[in-house]
C-alpha cells in the first residue's frame, strides 16, 4: 500500500531580488530560482532531483525544509501547513528535517571534537543527560560505520568519506523524518560514492527516512531513487518513476541529460560521443518566454517560444511539460504563479 505523503510543495516559488545596477532606472532584477513547483514525497520514498547547475535544485531543497524564503505557494509537512511557521514552532519542526551538503567540511566545526559536533543537536533539542548523549553518539557512529572511539577526534583527522559519514551522523542523530541531501557524493571518488550511497540506503531502512537526493549524476541516482524529478530554470519539466524515466524519458531536456550521463562501462564510455546541449543555460533573472528550454531545444517549434507548456500526465505518476509530447497538439499553458486571481464578486 502507498505510504502517506510526508512533504508536499504546492505551487511553490522562491525568488531572490538582485542588487540594482548602479544608475539604472529599472527595478532590481528578480531571480525566479524556483517557480510554481508541485512536488509530493511519500514517507520512505527517495526522490532524486536533477538538472544543470543553477537550475534551482538547492534552492528547492532548502525551501522544502524552510531554509529558503517562500515567495508564493504552500508547503505541507506530515499533514501540517508549515509555509508560515515561525519562532519556536519552526525551530521544533526543524528537528524533523535535515540537510546534508556536498562538502562535509562546511557542516563540521574544525575546532570541535566529533563528540561535541554530534552532541550539539541533542543539547539544542533538549536531550541533556550525559549518559543519554554518550549512548546516542556511540550508537549513531556505529550506524554510519565509524568506530565509537572516533568521537574524541577532530574533523581534519578523517578522510573525505569518513567526514561525510560524520556529517550524515549529525543529520541523522535526531532521527529526522526528511533529509535533503545536496550533492552528497560530488566531492568523493567513485568507490567512496558507492559506499556512501549504500550507507544512505541502510540508514533509510534503519531510521525510516525519506530523502530528496540532489545530484548532477543521473546514472548514479537511478539505481537508488524511487522517482526522479528533472528541473530546468526553476521549473519541473519531467517527473516519474526512475525506471520509467530511464526507459522512456519524454522531455527533450531529460533525454539530453540521459545522453550526456557517463556509461558505467569504460569501453563504451571511451568511444561514446557525448551530445552537448547547445547554448548556455539562460539567466533565471531573465528567462526566455514560452517554454524556458526553447532556446536550446533541438526540436523547438513556433509555439514553444510563446506558450509555456503545462505538465501532461502519462500515467503511473509520469509527467512531462513539452508541446511535442502532448497528445493531439500543443499543450495548454502552464499556470502563471504571479497571476493574481480576480475576485469574482468584485
Ligand atoms: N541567496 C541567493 N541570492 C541570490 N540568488 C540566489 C541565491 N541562491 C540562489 N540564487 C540563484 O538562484 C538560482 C538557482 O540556484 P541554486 O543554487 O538553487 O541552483 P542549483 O541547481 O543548486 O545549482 P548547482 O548545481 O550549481 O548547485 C541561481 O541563478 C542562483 O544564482
Ligand atoms: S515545449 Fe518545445 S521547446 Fe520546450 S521542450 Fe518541448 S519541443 Fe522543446
Ligand atoms: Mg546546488
Amino acid at each position: 500500500m502507498d505510504q502517506p505523503v510526508l512533504v508536499e510543495a504546492r505551487k511553490l516559488s522562491v525568488e531572490f531580488t538582485l542588487r540594482k545596477p548602479l544608475l539604472s532606472r529599472r527595478p532590481a532584477p528578480v531571480v525566479q530560482a524556483v517557480r510554481n513547483m508541485d512536488l509530493s514525497i511519500r514517507r520512505g520514498e527517495t526522490v532524486a532531483l536533477v538538472g544543470e547547475s543553477g537550475c534551482g535544485k538547492s534552492t528547492l531543497g532548502r525551501a522544502m525544509i524552510r531554509t529558503a524564503p517562500i515567495a508564493r505557494g504552500a508547503l505541507r509537512f506530515d499533514g501540517e501547513d508549515i509555509t508560515h511557521l515561525r519562532g519556536e514552532a519552526l525551530r521544533s519542526a526543524r528537528s524533523r528535517f535535515q540537510m546534508i551538503f556536498q562538502d562535509p567540511y562546511s557542516s563540521l566545526n574544525p575546532k570541535a571534537r566529533i563528540f561535541d559536533t554530534l552532541a550539539e543537536p541533542l543539547h539544542v533539542h533538549g536531550k541533556t543527560s550525559r549518559a543519554e548523549v554518550r549512548g546516542k553518539v556511540s550508537e549513531i557512529l556505529d550506524a554510519v560505520g565509524l568506530s565509537p572511539d572516533f568521537a574524541a577526534r577532530y574533523p581534519h583527522e578523517f578522510s573525505g568519506g569518513q567526514r561525510q559519514r560524520v556529517a550524515i551522523a549529525r543529520a541523522v542523530i535526531l532521527q529526522p523524518d526528511f533529509i535533503v541531501a545536496d550533492e552528497p557524493l560530488s566531492a568523493l571518488d567513485v568507490s567512496m560514492q558507492l559506499q556512501i550511497l549504500k550507507l544512505f540506503d541502510e540508514l533509510r531502512d534503519r531510521f525510516s527516512l525519506t530523502y530528496l537526493f540532489i545530484s548532477h549524476d543521473l546514472a548514479r541516482v537511478f539505481s537508488f531513487a524511487d522517482r526522479v524529478a528533472v528541473m530546468y530554470l526553476g521549473q519541473l519539466v519531467e517527473i516519474g518513476r526512475a525506471a520509467d524515466i530511464t526507459a522512456n524519458a519524454r522531455h527533450p531536456y531529460t533525454k539530453a541529460l540521459l545522453a550526456a550521463a557517463p556509461s558505467p562501462d569504460p569501453e563504451v564510455e571511451a568511444t561514446r560521443e557525448v551530445p552537448v546541449l547547445k547554448g548556455d543555460i539562460p539567466s533565471p533573472a531573465f528567462p526566455p518566454p514560452g517554454c524556458r528550454f526553447h532556446t536550446r531545444c533541438p526540436i523547438a517549434m513556433e509555439v514553444c517560444a510563446r506558450v509555456d507548456p503545462a505538465m501532461t500526465d502519462f500515467g503511473g505518476g509520469h509527467m512531462a511539460a513539452c508541446h511535442a509530447v502532448h497528445p493531439g497538439g500543443p499543450s495548454p499553458s502552464r499556470p502563471d504563479p504571479t497571476e493574481v486571481k480576480k475576485d469574482p464578486t468584485a
